[in-house]
Order: C-alpha cells, then sequence, then structure tokens
C-alpha cells in the first residue's frame, strides 16, 4: 500500500510503497479516509514528541477518519505506534474510536477532533470546571486556541478572554464567541501587562503557548488579582512559545494558583476516549467552525512544507 513514510527525523515524510499492518488480537483494519496535519504529528515524524521511541521507519499520523470492514465511518485515536494514520490502511482498537453520524464531512473531523479534544478534555476531565467559570485562551489564534474558546462557551463558561498574536485571526474570534481580546504581539512582559488589564479575575486559563509569555504572564495576573483566595486553574497544554517556563516561586504562594498539565498521560486514554462521541457529535451539528484544508496523500511532502493556518488533512 502507498503511506507517508519517515525514513529520517530531519526530512519531510516521503510518499511511498511500504507493507500493510498486520491486525494483532482485537484490532481491525480500516481504510483510511482523512488524517489530520497536526503539531504533535509533525513533532512525532521529527523524533521530538515526548513519546517519540526513535524507531524507524515510521508512518505519522496519531489519529483519522477510516472505513471499517462493515462500512462504517469511524473516528480513531492511535496507540504510540509506527503504523500511523498518514496510509491507505492502518489498523486501529475500535475501542478507541466512535462510529460517527451520517453525513459528517470526514475532513471536518479529522481537522477539529485533535484540537477541539485539548480544551474539551481539560475542561471536562483535568480539571473541576464548572459552568459560569470565567476562562482565558492564551494563544487563541492557533487551531486548537480558536476552538477553545468556543468549547468554552459550549460548555458553559460564563466569560471568555482570547489572547494570542496574529490581529486578523484575534478580531475574527468575538464573532466565535470571545467576550474580549487581548493582543499577545510584542514583548513578554508587554503582553503580560495587557493581560493582567482585561484577565486578572479569571478563573480558569487554558495556555497554548508556554515559554516566556506565560512565565510573564503568571506573574502580572497573579499581582493584579483582585481576590488571591480565588483559585485560579492554570492548565498547561501547548507550548508554541518555548518548552520551558521559569515561574517565580512567590507566584505561587501568592495566590490560589493551581497549575496543571493536560494532554496524552495526564488525562488517562480511557478518559479520552469517553469524551470522543459527544466532541463528533458537537462538530457533525456544527457547533464548532473548522478551519481544514483537504490535501491528496500523495502530496504529502509538499503539504508538510508549506506553512498553513487552517489544518492540513490528508487524504489517501
Ligand atoms: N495537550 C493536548 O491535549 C494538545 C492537543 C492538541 C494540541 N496541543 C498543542 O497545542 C499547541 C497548539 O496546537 P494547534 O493545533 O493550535 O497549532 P496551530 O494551529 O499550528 O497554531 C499554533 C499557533 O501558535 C501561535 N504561536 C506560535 N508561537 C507563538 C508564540 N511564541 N507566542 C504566542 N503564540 C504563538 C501562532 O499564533 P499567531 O499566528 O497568533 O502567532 C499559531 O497560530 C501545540 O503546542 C500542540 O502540540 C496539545
Amino acid at each position: 500500500m502507498k503511506a507517508a513514510l519517515v525514513t529520517t527525523f530531519d526530512t519531510p515524510p516521503r510518499y511511498q510503497e511500504t507493507s500493510d499492518p498486520v491486525p494483532a488480537d482485537g484490532q481491525v483494519v480500516v481504510d483510511v479516509v482523512a488524517a489530520g496535519l497536526h503539531p504533535r504529528v509533525r513533532s512525532q515524524a521529527a523524533g521530538s514528541h515526548y513519546t517519540s521511541t526513535d524507531e524507524l521507519p515510521l508512518v505519522p499520523g496519531v489519529d483519522g477518519v477510516g472505513r471499517d470492514p462493515e462500512g462504517r465511518l469511524r473516528y480513531f485515536v492511535l496507540h504510540d505506534t509506527t503504523h500511523g494514520s498518514m496510509a491507505e490502511r492502518t489498523v486501529i482498537d475500535p475501542r478507541r474510536s466512535v462510529v460517527l453520524p451520517d453525513g459528517i464531512d470526514p475532513v471536518a473531523v479529522a481537522a477539529a477532533m485533535n484540537p477541539a479534544m485539548s480544551s474539551w478534555v481539560a475542561l471536562r476531565q483535568r480539571i473541576a470546571f464548572e459552568p459560569g467559570q470565567s476562562v482565558l485562551v492564551l494563544g487563541a489564534t492557533g487551531n486548537a486556541g480558536r476552538m477553545a474558546v468556543q468549547v468554552a462557551k459550549l460548555l458553559g463558561a460564563g466569560r471568555v478572554v482570547a489572547a494570542g498574536r496574529d490581529p486578523e485571526r484575534l478580531a475574527a474570534l468575538p464573532a466565535l464567541g470571545a467576550d474580549a481580546t487581548v493582543s499577545l504581539a510584542g514583548s513578554p512582559d508587554d503582553a503580560a501587562a495587557r493581560l493582567a488589564e482585561v484577565a486578572a479575575d479569571v478563573d480558569v486559563v487554558l495556555d497554548y503557548v508556554w515559554g516566556p509569555t506565560a512565565a510573564a504572564a503568571v506573574v502580572a495576573v497573579v499581582t493584579a488579582r483582585p481576590d488571591r483566595g480565588k483559585p485560579l486553574t492554570w492548565v498547561e497544554i501547548g507550548s508554541m512559545g518555548g518548552l520551558e517556563a521559569t515561574i517565580p516561586s512567590a507566584a505561587l504562594r501568592a495566590a490560589r494558583l493551581q497549575l496543571v498539565g493536560s494532554g496524552q498521560g495526564s488525562v488517562s486514554t480511557r478518559e479520552i476516549v469517553a469524551e470522543l462521541g459527544a466532541l463528533a457529535e458537537e462538530i457533525a451539528r456544527g457547533s464548532i467552525a473548522v478551519d481544514a484544508r483537504a490535501v491528496p496523500l500523495a502530496d504529502v511532502e509538499s503539504a508538510w512544507a508549506e506553512p498553513s493556518t487552517e489544518r492540513v488533512v490528508l487524504a489517501p
């Protein structure tokens, strides 16, 4: 079969012939219909994700939509594997999949589930989020952040503050539910000062940026907090601005700040899988705006190289 194949971690995958994956007990082969090129997949193919084992060659892709032997369309998430979803066929564990509602657009599902799950699972499984609470989305201009604004509202957030760098994408967020926006352009300290003015009293932060921006923002928000006894749950989800953030010890002592992460490992597979059906239904209903671009799998090498704000979805 044809697949995107990674043979070295420093070059993009190439479209080439590889052997069919062999299903183990309990697994089934699906014909892949659509597989998203998420940041997680880029780091998998670069050998830099925290779950990477350095095993090569590998077919990248951590999730996707496929047709099962009974002809049903399923969204699936894969175990850590070298037989990913960017291939004509892959093997799935049906227990880590959901049958999709009739008429759903497989490209939209493949584009949206991974970025949308990041906030959906964080709010529903990782923390004790309550309707009416206010949420700051740090990095709201990326695919996952844009969806986090919408997911927070869907799950009952009272007020959502969206913060990001790109002015055009930031300006589009009020139409998707953001009650206020904050520019993250410029230095981390300048961005943090603006956050302190607009978001000092939030209950939850969904942080896709991390790095120096988050470090400055934690200090600024804690310092400006009107009631330091009010719980503030800072959820680290992505690290587009840097893998490390230097948080001063005083920030953790001076306010009721709780710092947690949400992702593969800190949320169990069982908890993630439990949320797939409900989220797929919201996507089918059109409750979450999806920015997707379908590209033939044969063009994987050029798709990898082209920067895109839309989520690229490879279709065999
Ligand atoms: N833990 C989980 O469950 C989970 C699940 C999905 C994704 N993620 C993570 O979430 C992050 C975002 O994913 P995505 O799908 O939204 O990616 P994406 O669509 O590529 O968006 C990334 C955005 O990050 C912003 N950005 C980059 N560098 C930045 C910086 N220094 N400061 C502020 N913003 C910066 C850019 O916005 P501007 O154009 O405005 O600069 C860009 O649009 C990634 O780290 C991904 O691995 C985590």
